[in-house]
């Protein structure tokens, strides 16, 4: 099984995990960047075609999945099928902007491949989920009708934008810097490869839709391989200029924030992701990871990125063997987590709850085992359980495994409310807006473990109840673009 990631087999990839493609393009990039020649022969070998795709037994899995996962899995694939038209068709000004005739060509071959990925979701999307539907079938003109609000900013507005000033300026290297960040480091490498990785697991794991697999792993090897040389490119840019890191880390930081926006559940139900097995914080964490991995890798430091608190101190260049350190990602504190939920509008209570890990401190945690069980009532809200053991802390939707050792029961809104720094446990406890069951000093302990930091000016007025939730109502969709335009 350790070679079948290399394998030309198609067959064999179904079973292929899908840690091993991540795992094998992060070391392979931290120890050596491969050339750009030995990409373009990467890409000679792992050719694979769509129409050796077996679906016989997916379309008996898709018929046999409840209505439930059916209606879950639409939401992510859709959202991948509907990307990978559009990545293709934003992808040849870059070939015309590569100052390096080796870039050209590698672009030629990623340019086949994203035609390649459309065409793969063309059949799975025809041949799967609309066979023995006539009606489906004639609706389907495409994966539009299940993508989510947070698809067209990304995808139809930014992308579109920066590969338009590649039109417009072929030759202006800046441009091209911030582009290839937006669309290999963040687009690619952080969000398409991340999402991948935990619907594949979850395939796997369940062991249906075998040629589903198959095609969708041979996507994410090919994904890997455009992460790999968009690292390459990074840092051979920056070996040139190195006062590139600023738009590279314009492109990181707005692609990122656009991307969690695009990871919101519809109507902020958290069990869009949790049914696969993963929360929204294990995707945003993951995501984290990869993007410093890829940074490490290129020898560049973090961005400051909406869910990273505060900036990165190091120096740049960097002096000591292009080694950024392991703590650059910085943990963020309860606020950045209200600020997180509340771009997307009225879900902001679960997915707060849902990132909550970010402003954990695995110190004060150390030799904790404890449940919190958080039932947050009204818009947005849901029960949740926060489990602490062995400094680390995971983070689920419904009940935990055992009767928790402290129950919260308190409004969706006063939860926004605490997460921004508008109220404090204590407070709410006071004024009648949170009830603490259990262990009450264990209770107690729990804002040590998720401490707010660096906001000093907690009010002290408690909203009007429904205010709280009506300020995050209000955080306006236009918000997104209007912030990443600044
Ligand atoms: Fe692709
Ligand atoms: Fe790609």
């Amino acid at each position: 099984m350790a070679l079948a990631e290399n394998t030309r087999n198609l067959t064999k990839l179904a079973n292929v995990n899908p840690d091993a493609i991540l795992n094998r393009l992060n070391d392979s990039i931290a120890r050596r960047m491969p050339t750009y020649r030995e990409l373009y022969l990467r890409w000679e070998r792992l050719n694979w075609s769509v129409a050796d795709l077996d679906f016989s037994q997916d379309v008996r899995d898709w018929r046999n999945l409840s209505e439930h996962y059916k209606e879950r899995l639409l939401w992510t694939l859709a959202a991948f099928y509907v990307a990978e038209q559009r990545v293709a068709a934003t992808l040849t000004p870059y070939v015309t902007a590569a100052p390096d005739p080796q870039q050209r060509i590698f672009l030629a071959t990623q340019c086949v491949d994203e035609a390649r990925h459309a065409v793969f979701f063309d059949r799975f999307f025809e041949e799967v989920v609309a066979a023995g539907d006539g009606d489906l079938a004639k609706r389907l003109r495409s994966g539009r009708q299940w993508v989510g609000p947070g698809f067209a900013p990304l995808f139809d507005d930014y992308l579109e934008d920066i590969a338009q000033q590649l039109r417009d300026r072929p030759g202006d290297i800046v441009a091209f810097a911030k582009a290839i960040a937006v669309y290999h480091i963040v687009i690619e490498g952080v969000l398409a490869l991340t999402g991948q990785k935990f619907i594949l697991a979850w395939a796997r794991n369940a062991n249906i839709l075998p040629g589903f697999r198959a095609g969708f792993t041979a996507v994410a090897r090919d994904e890997s391989r455009h992460v790999s040389f968009g690292a390459r490119v990074i840092r051979d840019l920056l070996d040139q200029d190195p006062s590139l890191i600023g738009p590279i880390h314009e492109g990181i930081t707005e692609t990122t924030t656009l991307g969690t926006w695009l990871y919101q559940p519809p109507g902020g139900d958290v069990t869009y992701t949790s049914a696969f097995g993963y929360s929204l914080g294990d995707l945003f964490n993951y995501g984290g990871i990869q993007l410093e991995k890829k940074m490490r890798a290129i020898g560049a430091p973090m961005p400051e990125v909406d869910i990273f608190t505060p900036a990165m101190e190091a120096p740049w260049p960097p002096d000591n063997a292009g080694l950024v350190p392991s703590d650059v990602r910085q943990r963020m504190g309860m606020r950045g987590i209200g600020l997180l939920g509340r771009v997307a509008p009225r879900f902001a209570p679960g997915v707060a709850m849902m990132t909550l890990h970010f402003a954990f401190d695995a110190a004060a945690a150390s030799g904790l085992d404890a449940l919190y069980e958080f039932d947050l009532e009204g818009p947005g809200g849901g029960l949740f359980t926060v489990a602490i053991k062995d400094g680390a802390c995971r983070i689920s939707v419904g009940p935990g495994a055992r009767e928790p050792d402290v129950r919260y029961e308190l409004e969706a809104a006063t939860w926004v409310a605490m997460t921004e720094g508008l109220v404090t446990g204590d407070e709410a406890i006071l004024l009648g807006k949170m009830r603490i069951r259990g262990d009450v000093s264990l209770g107690r302990r729990f804002g040590e473990l998720f401490p707010a930091r660096g906001d000093p000016r907690w009010k002290t007025t408690m909203p009007e109840p429904g205010d709280g939730g009506s300020r995050s109502d209000e955080a306006p969709a236009r918000s997104q673009g209007d912030g990443r335009a600044a």
